[in-house]
C-alpha cells in the first residue's frame, strides 16, 4: 500500500512519515517546502532504514499532482500540507483561502480523476470555535473560528464531507489535533520553526538553548485554576501513531467520519515551563504579559471515540514530550539547517 503524504516534510507529516514506513506503508512525500526542509525526509529514511519518494511541488499545481499519480500508484492520501500560523492568517487572508482551500479543492480532483478513494486530513481543534463546552466532542456543532486559518480547517472539513456525500466510494477522515509537541525519540527530526515561533514549546525550548531571553507568558488572569490558559498538549509520535490507525479506517470504510487526536488531559502554561524545567534540568526565566488576542482560556479534548472506533490510545506522558522536544532542540540548535 502506498501513501502520499502531502506535506510530508514538515513537523507532523515527518512524524506520521516515520509511523508509516514502519508500519509497513510506501510513502510517496510531496512537499513545496515553504516551511520545512528536505532534510528532514532524509532523516526519516535513517530513523527507519526505509526509502521514501519525495516530490517537491506544490499540491495547489494541479499537473504536478497528476504527474506523482500517474508515476506512483496512490492508494490513499494524508493531506497535511498547508499554511498554519494563525497570527499570519490574520495578515495575509487571502493567501490562507487560496493556498489551503485550492490545496484540498485540487487534491480531491485528482484522486477522482485516479480513481484514489481515501483520504486523511489535518484538521484543528480550532474549528470547535468559542462556543462549545470542554471537553469537546466530535458529535458537536462546530463553532465561529477567530482568524482565517481556523477557517479554512473549518471550510476544508465542509468541502471535504461534501466530496464524500456526492461520492459513495469515497472515505474521508477528519482528524482533529489538539496541541502537538514533542518530537521523534531519536532526536533526529523535530519542529523547526521559521523565525520567531508562534507556539509555546518550541518558544521555550529555544529560550532553553539560549536563543532568546525569556518567554512571556500570554496571560496570568483567567478563570483557570493557575491563572494561566489550559491546552491538551499531545506528544507528535502518538499523533504520528493515530495518522496509520486513520488511514487503515479510510481504507475499509467509506464516508465521512471525524476524530478527535488529543490526550484528554489539559496543562497549563506554568505546568507546562515546569514539566520541561524537570525534564531538561534548565530554569526557563518567564514573565507573565498581556493576553493574546484570539486565545480560548481552555479546552481539552474527549478522545474517547478514537480510542472505541481506531483502537488508538496515546502513550507519552508529559514528560515525555518535554524530553523529546529538549532532545530534539539540544541536538539540532539550528533545527534542520547546518
Ligand atoms: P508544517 O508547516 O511543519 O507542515 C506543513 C507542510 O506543508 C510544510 O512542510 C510546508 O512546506 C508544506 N506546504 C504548505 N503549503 C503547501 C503547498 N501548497 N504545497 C506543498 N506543500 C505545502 O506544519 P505542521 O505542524 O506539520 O502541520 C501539518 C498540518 O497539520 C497542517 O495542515 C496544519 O494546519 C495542521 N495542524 C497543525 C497543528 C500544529 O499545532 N502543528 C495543529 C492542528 C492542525
Ligand atoms: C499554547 C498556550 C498561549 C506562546 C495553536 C493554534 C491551533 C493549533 C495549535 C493549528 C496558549 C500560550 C504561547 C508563548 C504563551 N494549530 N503561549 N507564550 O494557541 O493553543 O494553538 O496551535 O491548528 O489552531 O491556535 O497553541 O502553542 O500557540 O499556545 O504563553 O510565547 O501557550 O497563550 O495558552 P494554541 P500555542
Amino acid at each position: 500500500m502506498t501513501i502520499l503524504a502531502t506535506g510530508g516534510a514538515g513537523y507532523i507529516g515527518s512524524h506520521a512519515c516515520v509511523s508509516l514506513l514502519e508500519s509497513g506503508y510506501d510513502v510517496v512525500a510531496v512537499d513545496d517546502l515553504s516551511n520545512s526542509s528536505a532534510e528532514a525526509l532524509r532523516r526519516v529514511e535513517k530513523i527507519t532504514g526505509r526509502e521514501l519518494k519525495f516530490y517537491e511541488a506544490d499540491v495547489c499545481d494541479r499537473a504536478a499532482l497528476e504527474k506523482i499519480f500517474r508515476e506512483q500508484k496512490i492508494d490513499g492520501v494524508i493531506h497535511f500540507a498547508g499554511m498554519k500560523a494563525v497570527g499570519e492568517s490574520v495578515q495575509k487572508p487571502l493567501e490562507y483561502y487560496r493556498n489551503n482551500l485550492d490545496a484540498t479543492i485540487t487534491i480531491l480532483e485528482v484522486m477522482r480523476q485516479f480513481g484514489c478513494k481515501a483520504i486523511v486530513f489535518s484538521s484543528s481543534a480550532t474549528v470547535y470555535g468559542s462556543e462549545n463546552e470542554y471537553p469537546y466532542r466530535e458529535d458537536m456543532p462546530k463553532g465561529t473560528c477567530s482568524n482565517p486559518y481556523g477557517w479554512t480547517k473549518s471550510m476544508s472539513e465542509q468541502i471535504l464531507c461534501d466530496a464524500a456525500k456526492a461520492d459513495s466510494e469515497l472515505s474521508v477522515v477528519l482528524l482533529r489535533y489538539f496541541n502537538p509537541i514533542g518530537a521523534h525519540e531519536s532526536g533526529l527530526i523535530g519542529e523547526d520553526p521559521k523565525g520567531i515561533p508562534n507556539n509555546l514549546m518550541p518558544y521555550i525550548t529555544q529560550v532553553a538553548v539560549g536563543k532568546r531571553k525569556e518567554l512571556t507568558v500570554f496571560g496570568g488572569d483567567y478563570d483557570t485554576p493557575d491563572g494561566t490558559c489550559r491546552r491538551d498538549y499531545i506528544h507528535v509520535m502518538d499523533l504520528a501513531e493515530g495518522h496509520v490507525k486513520a488511514i487503515k479506517y479510510a481504507m475499509e470504510h467509506a464516508g465521512a467520519e471525524v476524530f478527535n487526536l488529543g490526550t484528554g488531559v489539559p496543562y497549563s502554561v506554568l505546568e507546562i515551563i515546569k514539566a520541561f524545567e524537570d525534564a531538561s534540568g534548565i530554569k526557563i526565566p518567564y514573565r507573565i504579559g498581556a493576553r493574546r488576542e484570539g486565545d480560548l482560556p481552555e479546552f481539552w479534548a474527549d478522545a474517547s471515540k478514537a480510542g472505541n472506533i481506531l483502537g488508538w490510545h496515546t502513550r507519552r506522558s508529559l514528560a515525555d514530550m518535554c524530553r523529546d522536544s529538549w532532545n530534539w532542540q539540544k541536538n539540532n540548535p539550528k533545527g534542520y539547517e547546518e
